[in-house]
C-alpha cells in the first residue's frame, strides 16, 4: 500500500513536533507538507526550535514550510491533515481544507462540540465515526479530547457499565499542556496556578460527549455531572488527575478491580501501529502512577505513552477513587490524533 500524505499544521508548536515524531516512520502515513503561521514560509523545517527530545527527524529536517491555504495543501496530493493549530485558527483553516476533501485530525478545541465531530478516543466510543456522514464538507473532521479529558476518560472507560453517577476531579496539569514558549517561567516555577481557562468547562462536556450514545436524533450525551478543578504545575509532561466517582449502586472493591483487569481494547482497534495492547493499566504500587515513572506507559515500543496509568484505587459503597496519569503529549493529543486516523482507514474513511 502506498502511504497516504498528510500534513502538519502548527508543525513549530509543541503537538505538531509530537505529531512529527510520530508520524516520520509510520507505517500508513507520509509527512507531504509542514505548516505553521505565515511567516515561516519558505524556512526549513530543521530550523525550528526542537520540543520533542528526539528532535527533528533527519529526513524531515530539509523540509520547508508551505502556505496553509487549501488548495496548496491539496495540490500535493495530501489526503488527511494533522492539526495543533490554536482553536482560534482551526475555527477557519480545518473546514476550509476539509472543503477541499483533505480530512482533518484535530487537537483543537474548535469543533469538538459540534454534533457531527465525534471526539474520538478508540478504545471507547470507536463506533463515533457514524457521525461523519453528518458533516457537509468531504473531508471529514475528527477530533480527540482535551489531554485532562483523555486520561481521565480512559481510566473511566472500565467502569462505565458500573452506572456511574458523578465525577469530581482535581487535575494536576504539566506546562507542556500550555504549549510553547507556555506559561511564564516566573509564574510557574516553585509555584502552582489552580486556574487553567476553559478547562474546566472542557473536562465537564467532553467526558460526556465521549462516553454519549448515538441514536437517531444524533449523539446523546451519558448525563454524568461533572465539577472539575484545573491546576497547572511545574512539571514538565503528564497530567495527573484526582478522580472522586460517584455510583448509582454500590460496589465491591473486587468488582471494580475485576473491571480494570478485565478491560481489553475492541477488536475494531486492536493492532492498529498506535494502539497499546493494555491502554489502562492499573497499579497497587505506593506513590505511583508519577509523570516521572508513568509517563512512557504503553506497549509495544510505538504506542509508548498512549497507556494511562491507575493507581491509589480505593472503593467504599457506591463511591470510587483513584488517580490516573496520561501523557498529554503523546496519549492526550498527537499520540491520540494518529490513532484516530489508523482507526478512520481501517473503518473505509481514505477509500470514498
Ligand atoms: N500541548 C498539549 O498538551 C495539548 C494537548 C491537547 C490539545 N492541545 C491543543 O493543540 C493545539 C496546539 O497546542 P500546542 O501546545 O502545540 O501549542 P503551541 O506550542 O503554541 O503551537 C501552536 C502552533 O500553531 C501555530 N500558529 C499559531 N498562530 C498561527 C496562525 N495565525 N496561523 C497559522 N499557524 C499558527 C504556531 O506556529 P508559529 O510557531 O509559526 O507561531 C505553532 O506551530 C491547541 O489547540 C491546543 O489547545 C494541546
Amino acid at each position: 500500500m502506498d502511504k497516504i500524505r498528510v500534513a502538519v499544521l502548527g508543525a513549530t508548536g509543541m503537538v505538531g513536533q509530537y505529531f512529527l515524531h510520530l508520524l516520520h516512520d509510520h507505517p500508513f502515513f507520509q509527512v507531504a507538507a509542514v505548516c505553521a503561521s505565515d511567516a515561516r514560509i519558505g524556512q526549513l523545517l530543521g530550523q525550528v526550535r526542537p520540543l520533542h527530545p528526539a528532535g527533528i527527524a533527519p529526513e524531515l529536517a530539509e523540509m520547508r514550510f508551505t502556505s496553509m491555504d487549501a488548495d496548496a495543501i491539496a495540490a500535493l496530493e495530501v489526503q488527511a491533515a494533522f492539526s495543533g493549530l490554536p482553536a482560534e485558527i482551526a475555527r477557519t483553516i480545518e473546514p476550509a481544507l476539509a472543503g477541499c476533501g483533505i480530512h482533518i485530525f484535530s487537537n483543537a478545541s474548535a469543533f469538538r462540540m459540534d454534533p457531527a465531530v465525534p471526539i474520538l478516543i478508540p478504545e471507547i466510543n470507536h463506533h463515533h465515526l457514524a457521525l461523519l456522514p453528518r458533516q457537509q464538507h468531504k473531508g471529514r473532521i475528527v477530533t480527540n479530547a482535551n489531554c485532562t479529558s483523555t486520561g481521565l476518560a480512559l481510566s473511566l472507560a472500565p467502569l462505565r457499565e458500573l452506572s456511574i453517577r458523578r465525577l469530581i476531579v482535581a487535575s494536576y496539569q504539566a506546562v507542556s499542556g500550555a504549549g510553547y514558549p507556555g506559561v511564564p517561567a516566573l509564574d510557574i516555577s516553585g509555584n502552582l496556578i489552580p486556574w487553567i481557562e476553559g478547562e474546566e468547562g472542557k473536562v465537564r462536556q467532553e467526558c460526556n460527549k465521549i462516553f454519549g450514545c448515538i441514536g437517531a436524533g444524533g449523539l446523546e450525551p451519558a448525563g454524568w455531572e461533572v465539577h472539575a478543578h484545573c491546576v497547572r504545575v511545574p512539571t514538565l509532561v503528564g497530567h495527573l488527575v484526582s478522580t472522586h466517582i460517584e455510583l448509582n449502586r454500590e460496589v465491591t472493591a473486587a468488582e471494580v478491580e475485576e473491571c480494570y483487569s478485565s478491560f481489553q481494547t475492541p477488536v475494531e482497534v486492536a493492532g492498529l501501529p498506535s494502539a497499546p495492547v493494555r491502554p489502562v493499566l492499573l497499579t497497587h504500587e505506593a506513590g505511583r502512577p508519577q509523570p516521572a515513572r508513568d509517563i512512557e506507559a504503553g506497549e509495544p515500543g510505538r504506542t509508548s505513552g498512549m497507556a494511562v496509568v491507575v493507581g491509589r484505587l480505593e472503593v467504599s459503597g457506591s463511591v470510587i477513587r483513584q488517580v490516573n496519569l496520561a501523557n498529554n503529549l503523546v496519549r492526550g493529543a498527537a499520540g491520540g490524533s494518529v490513532l484516530n486516523a489508523e482507526l478512520a482507514l481501517r473503518a473505509g474513511l481514505f477509500s470514498h
